[in-house]
């Protein structure tokens, strides 16, 4: 069977399924939570005293975080710290609306579209009133393995209709009842986005002939977002949600090349195992050689208006966008940092033409026109900071020319990454999450991992950078020359190096300093911040726990005091899931965490359901048993 994991290079399985029989999950379900007494509680969240009590031994510094950091875990549950409690909201295949079935593994495309996505990734919450919300919430990809009885060994039209239908973004309204968020199904706002909803273009790259299909002969009227992987949110209430690893959905059944561009997106001959070009024929780039561009954007989403067309936002380029971390510079500009996941790729910025004026209906536009650039890091030989630049992309300027493969403006949007080339950006240990500190112009960044740093040419080690391979990922920190997003410099250093002391006694695997055997993680992914400045980091890493990464457990998330440099570990999550998406209500008592691809692989995980049930990913709600502000 051919099943590749999303951000790897291609892994096909090694095991065959050892599920045999299910029982009606959706009725155990039901039967479970009842069982417990509690209507969201499951028992993966029940505290852990052993694991407490180890806690408790532990030093404990800093005034902004006032919780006890928890152990690792390896067990198939969520664990909090002391005084904290996690209670789930909604998992894959749960209804968004009163029309849909109960999830069941044998739910077909129709039933999928009623019912919350697969893969929950990046999240906002859109507060309406003290006791009503909309939650925005990406729906990144599919496992075959737990999407279809057949485990995708015998795709159908229905069932590619079905994966499309488990993609893109999902929107509801929630209600507080008894102090309980949870979903109302009767909520007019509700709402999936699929692979298949319509679309419009905009931007510079909006009707160019290289947008253009048979389908859709203007260019601008685009099907539908896929691997939807973090997100952003504007001021003016939209949503951001980004489009990741577009390229696995495409295959290519005719021997032509494809050329360069298509090389340098990873689009390739086979697909990563979806089969949609089998059923969809725009999924065949022999058919469709431009679908490719029509994807890999940023696209902005409208929560409160369910009849509201998503606009893809050309002027943020089209690479393997990873987040969209905006902010309203000083003088009004908008300003969104944005990473381009993948080894030796780069990091964005971009800057709006016009200014954000609060309340005005001209901001809804301002994501329309502006001017994109790139990091060039230069380092202190032998420190771990330096300067940087931002190296604009404008068509005409820095060799972006037709001479140098660049005829218009569109071309240098739609191939953003071939311009950062051009221009002499800095290759980057995959780029993920950006977040801006709300207190303060600083910005942090995620940079994974990467096993081809200081092994391929094209990406030597350098101060930003500075490990061979880099296993375990490090975040890095930049302030704008004079606080000003706009500003064309930046001082930057490194927040930390996530390392293992044990394995490695010294060198730049242990880490950097803020790291002990207490806060071990490995691949920092998700990274946000609540209102008072706690820094909260998600990893999507290793969780064999074993070797390297030995002490590390699951993945996990943990909670960073940006002054003083100290991080403890705040949630550890059931097996072989990736911990990713977080967002807040307004008075910061409630945080929602998303659980992604628990069981990924076939690992023996059965959360949130229990007994013999299929993983499912989760969106779950973190708060404090006495009411207060999470992590202070
Ligand atoms: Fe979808 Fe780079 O994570
Ligand atoms: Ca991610
Ligand atoms: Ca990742």
């Amino acid at each position: 069977m051919k099943l590749f994991n999303h951000n790897d290079d291609q892994r096909p399985l090694d095991q065959e399924p050892e599920f045999n029989q299910f029982i009606d999950a959706a009725m155990s379900r039901r039967h479970f939570l009842k069982a417990t007494g509690a209507a969201s509680t499951v028992s993966f969240f029940a505290a852990n005293p052993v694991s407490q009590a180890i806690a408790n031994t532990m030093p404990s510094t800093s005034t902004l975080m006032g919780f006890n950091a928890i152990p690792i875990s390896t067990a198939d549950t969520i664990e909090v710290p002391e005084g904290y409690q996690a209670n789930l909201l909604i998992s894959w295949g749960d209804a968004v609306n009163s029309d849909a079935p109960n999830f069941s593994q044998s739910n077909d495309s129709n039933a999928q579209a009623m019912q919350f996505g697969d893969n929950n990734d990046g999240m906002t919450l859109f507060p309406i009133s003290e006791d009503r919300a909309v939650l925005a919430v990406n729906n990144e990809y599919t496992n075959n393995e737990y999407l279809y009885e057949h485990q995708g060994k015998n795709i159908s039209a229905d069932d590619v209709r079905k994966a499309q239908a488990a993609h893109g973004v999902s929107i509801i309204e929630l209600k507080k009842s008894n102090g309980h968020w949870q979903v109302n199904l009767d909520s007019r706002l509700n709402r999936r986005i699929t692979a298949f909803t319509e679309m419009e273009m905009t931007g510079v790259a909006a009707g160019h002939a290289l947008l253009k299909t048979n389908a859709d002969k203007s260019g601008r009227k685009i099907l539908g977002t896929f691997n939807n992987c973090a997100n952003g949110q504007t001021p003016w209430g939209t949503y951001l949600t980004c489009e990741e690893n577009f390229n696995g959905y495409f295959a290519n059944t005719s021997d032509a090349k494809l050329g360069d561009t298509y090389d340098r997106y990873g689009l390739k001959k086979e697909d990563w195992g979806y089969d949609w070009y089998k059923f969809d024929p725009r999924f065949d780039m022999s058919n469709e050689p431009n679908e490719p561009h029509r994807h890999g954007w940023v696209v902005e989403v409208d929560p409160m208006n369910p009849n509201s067309v998503p606009k893809k936002r050309s002027a943020l380029g089209r690479f393997k966008h990873e987040n969209a971390a905006l902010v309203v510079n000083k003088d009004g500009h908008v300003v969104v940092y944005l990473g381009d996941d993948e080894r030796g790729e780069h990091l964005y910025k971009f800057v709006s033409k016009h200014k954000y004026t609060a309340g005005a209906d001209s901001n809804r536009d301002l994501l329309e026109q502006g001017t994109l650039y790139v990091a060039k890091f230069e380092g202190r030989e032998g420190e771990l900071n330096g300067k940087g630049q931002w190296l604009e992309l404008t068509w005409g300027k820095n060799g972006l020319t037709p001479e140098n493969g660049f005829p218009d403006a569109a071309s240098v949007m739609i191939f953003a990454r071939l311009a950062a080339t051009q221009v002499g950006a800095t290759t980057m240990d995959r780029p993920e999450w950006v977040a801006v500190h709300p207190n303060n112009e600083s910005v942090f960044c995620t940079l994974t991992n990467n096993k081809y740093r200081g092994v391929r040419e094209s990406q030597p080690i350098n101060e930003v950078n500075p490990r061979e391979k880099n296993p375990y990922g490090h975040i890095i920190r930049w302030n704008p020359n004079q606080g000003d997003h706009t500003a064309d410099s930046f001082d930057w250093d490194i927040f930390v190096l996530a390392g293992n002391p044990d394995v490695h006694k010294d060198g730049l695997l242990a880490g950097t300093d803020n790291i002990n055997k207490d806060n071990l993680f490995n691949s920092p992914d998700g990274i946000g911040f609540d209102l008072a400045g706690r820094l909260w980091i998600q990893t999507d890493g290793k969780y064999s726990n074993k070797g390297d990464f030995s002490g590390m457990g699951n993945n996990q998330m943990l909670c960073a005091d940006p002054e003083t440099g100290e991080i403890r570990r705040f949630l550890t999550g059931p097996i072989a899931c990736e911990i990713t998406g977080l967002t807040f209500t307004p008075d910061y008592k409630t945080m929602f965490v998303g659980v992604q691809h628990p069981g990924e692989d076939l690992a023996p995980s059965h959360f949130p359901d229990g007994g013999n049930h299929i993983p499912r990913s989760s969106v779950i709600m973190i708060t404090r048993k006495d009411g207060g502000v999470i992590g202070a």
